[in-house]
C-alpha cells in the first residue's frame, strides 16, 4: 500500500489495518489557492485532535483514533472513508453567510447540519442525500453520520464553552471499520473548527490564516492552552 499525501497530512499505512496519520506544518484555504506553511502547526493540530478524540470516546462515540505516535504523528484504524464531509453550525459565519439572510455572529436557534461532496476538483459542492445516493451512500448511513455528528456537537459545545471558548461550526469525516460500523475520522482541530474567543469573538482557527487576521501559531497555541488545563 501506497503512503497517501494530501494537502494537510500524510497517511501512512502500517502493515496491521493501520494508518500512521502525519500532520504536516502546510496550510491552504479556498480549495487550495491560498497555501502556506506554519512551523509547529502539525504538532500542535495533531496534539489537539488527539485530545478531542479521547474525549469524544469517553462519551461513547467510535472514533479511528487508537494513540499518539511522536511529535505530529497519530495511529488510526484504516477506514474505507466516505466522500462526504458533515458540518456543524451553531453561529452563523463562512459559507453559510451565502445561503442564509443572517449575519455573521447570529446565534442559530438549532444546530444546522449539512453536506459536501469531497471533491477538490469540483470545490467540494453541497449535496443533500439524492446526490449522496448516486455517491453511493445510502439515507441510512448519511442519517447516522448526522446523528453523531449532533452527539460530537453537544459533547463539543460543552467541554469548549467551560474553556471560554465558542464553538461556531466545524467539519467531520466518516469511514466504515471491516465490521461495518460508522467510525468518526480524520482530524478535528482549529483547520476544521471555528473557534472563538467566548469574550472578545477573536477568531482562534484556520479564519486566521484565511482572512490575515494574525497570528496562525499563536492562534492555534491558545486552543491547545486552554483544552490541557
Ligand atoms: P485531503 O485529502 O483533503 O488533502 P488531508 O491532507 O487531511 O486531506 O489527508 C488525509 C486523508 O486521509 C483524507 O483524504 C481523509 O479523508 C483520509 N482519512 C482520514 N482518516 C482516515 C482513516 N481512518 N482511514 C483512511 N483514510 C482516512
Ligand atoms: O470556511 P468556508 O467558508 O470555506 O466553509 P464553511 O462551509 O463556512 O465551513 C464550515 C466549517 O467547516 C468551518 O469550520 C471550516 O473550517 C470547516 N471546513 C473544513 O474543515 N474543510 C472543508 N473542506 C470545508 C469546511
Amino acid at each position: 500500500m501506497e503512503v497517501y499525501e494530501g494537502k494537510a497530512k500524510k497517511m501512512i499505512p502500517l502493515d496491521d489495518g493501520k494508518y500512521l496519520m502525519e500532520f504536516k506544518d502546510d496550510a491552504t484555504a479556498f480549495d487550495g489557492k491560498k497555501k502556506a506553511q506554519f512551523k509547529g502547526k502539525g504538532w500542535l493540530n495533531a496534539q489537539i485532535s488527539a485530545k478531542i478524540f479521547k474525549l469524544l470516546e469517553e462519551h461513547g462515540i467510535k472514533t479511528h483514533f487508537i494513540g499518539i505516535a511522536g511529535d505530529n504523528k497519530l495511529i488510526v484504524e484504516k477506514l474505507e472513508m466516505y466522500p462526504i464531509e458533515v458540518v456543524v453550525r451553531n453561529i452563523v459565519a463562512g459559507s453559510l453567510k451565502r445561503k442564509l439572510p443572517l449575519k455573521e455572529g447570529t446565534e442559530l436557534k438549532e444546530p444546522i447540519v449539512e453536506l459536501y461532496y469531497k471533491s477538490d476538483e469540483l470545490g467540494d459542492p453541497m449535496i443533500n442525500y439524492y446526490h449522496a445516493k448516486i455517491l453511493g451512500v445510502s439515507e441510512e448511513e448519511i442519517k447516522e453520520m448526522e446523528k453523531i455528528a449532533l452527539k460530537v456537537n453537544e459533547v463539543l459545545r460543552e467541554y469548549f464553552k467551560e474553556k471560554g471558548i465558542l464553538l461556531v461550526d466545524f467539519k467531520l469525516e466518516f469511514g466504515k471499520n471491516a465490521k461495518g460500523e460508522i467510525v468518526l475520522a480524520d482530524e478535528i482541530s482549529p483547520d476544521t473548527c471555528r473557534f472563538w474567543d467566548a469574550e472578545t469573538k477573536k477568531s482562534l482557527d484556520k479564519d486566521v490564516f484565511r482572512f490575515d487576521k494574525g497570528d496562525l501559531i499563536s492562534a492555534y497555541e491558545e486552543i491547545y492552552r486552554r483544552i490541557m488545563d
